[in-house]
């Protein structure tokens, strides 16, 4: 079989700088249509061992529309769950497919277990500790709204998790953005994302700032967007009985938008309506969270043409679209 240049997406880590600008483009040019079929004859394996509406759903589409074609698993169906590691699995995956997406329970660590060959690209679909793709849907869906990343300011209110580690390693990349977490505590980024974030921050000028308590003199103001995700991130477990007690201040509510009255609202989905944000919230003007959720399709288009290095046409052959709103200068 003749082999061709693949490229992983584990992390952000695995992404340069221009990289991610690129495939955040390239999306939102998706987002806009004339897609053409760069990955025609090539098959990726789409493996979920947790739920997913949005991603599995998102990559698998994805593929078919790029001209591809797919090959279903679920998280009874390879032989990993009778003792075969994860490295033979994917010396021999890699003799069949071209590319696999893969939503695993374990870290990015076991992913690149997976991606010990040099045949089938490897896309990380959510690890307990990052949701890479997910942060470059939220990345196209500010490119499509502001029409740019760099200079935006954005509120966090919710759970450290692994969406919240994404969109912090990837924010702190652009210059200007001032990225502000709101965390219940002892529920917080982990220490490696916050160090990560800052070091990239200090080359950027971008600041990611973090605390755990939501009083209301130390918000900030005039931010572009508010962004939660759900209380309880698919397939994790809270240890601590009390945790709702922890989670409840923060709430996103309509009093979030005093002092950011033009804030659009953003949440990865699945949400829980009632708990980590309003119905009037989530449903209002400002939020959308729909459209973001939208964007994974045409970010994971994107992802996966930048995987195969022989197929990607790149983002600058052609024009991102408009801006769907004015954003802040
Ligand atoms: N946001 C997200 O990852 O959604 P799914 O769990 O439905 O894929």
């Amino acid at each position: 079989m003749k082999q061709h240049p693949v490229r992983h997406l584990i992390s952000l880590d695995d992404l340069a700088d221009a990289d991610l600008r690129e495939v955040v483009e390239r999306g939102a040019q998706y987002a806009s249509g004339g897609v053409g079929r760069p990955l025609e004859g090539l098959v990726a394996g789409i493996y979920f061992v947790k739920t997913s509406t949005r991603t599995r759903t998102a990559f698998s589409t994805a593929m078919l529309r790029l001209g591809g074609a797919i090959v279903g698993y679920g998280p009874g169906d390879l032989q990993t769950n009778t003792g075969e590691t994860n490295e033979d699995s994917g010396r021999v995956l890699s003799r069949m497919l071209d590319l696999l997406v893969a939503r695993t329970a374990g870290d990015p660590a076991e992913m690149r277990q997976w991606a010990r060959q040099s045949r089938m690209a490897v896309v990380n679909a959510m690890s307990a500790d990052e949701h890479p793709t997910q942060a470059l849907a939220d990345l196209t869906t500010l490119t499509l709204h502001f029409g740019k990343v760099e200079g935006l300011r954005l509120l966090y209110v919710g759970e450290g998790n692994n969406t919240a580690a994404a969109l912090a390693l990837a924010l702190s990349r652009y210059p200007g953005v001032e990225l502000y977490l709101r965390t219940p505590p002892g529920y917080g980024l982990s220490a490696s994302v916050l160090e990560r974030s800052r070091r990239q921050g200090a080359r950027s000028g971008a600041v990611v700032l973090e605390r755990h308590d939501m009083d209301a003199t130390a918000l900030p103001k005039d931010v572009d967007a508010i962004y939660t995700t759900r209380w309880q991130t698919t397939g994790t477990a809270k240890p601590d009985p009390n945790w709702r007690h922890v989670f409840a201040p923060f709430q996103v509510t309509e009093a979030l938008w005093e002092h950011s009255p033009r804030a659009v609202f953003l949440h990865d989905l699945p949400a829980h309506r009632g708990e980590e944000v309003t119905e009037g919230v989530l449903d209002g003007p400002l939020s959308i969270a729909f459209d973001q959720a939208e964007n994974k399709l045409h970010s994971a288009m994107a992802v996966l043409e930048w995987c195969r290095a022989d197929r990607w046409q790149g983002a600058g052959s052609g024009e991102v679209p408009s801006p769907a709103r004015a954003g802040r200068t």
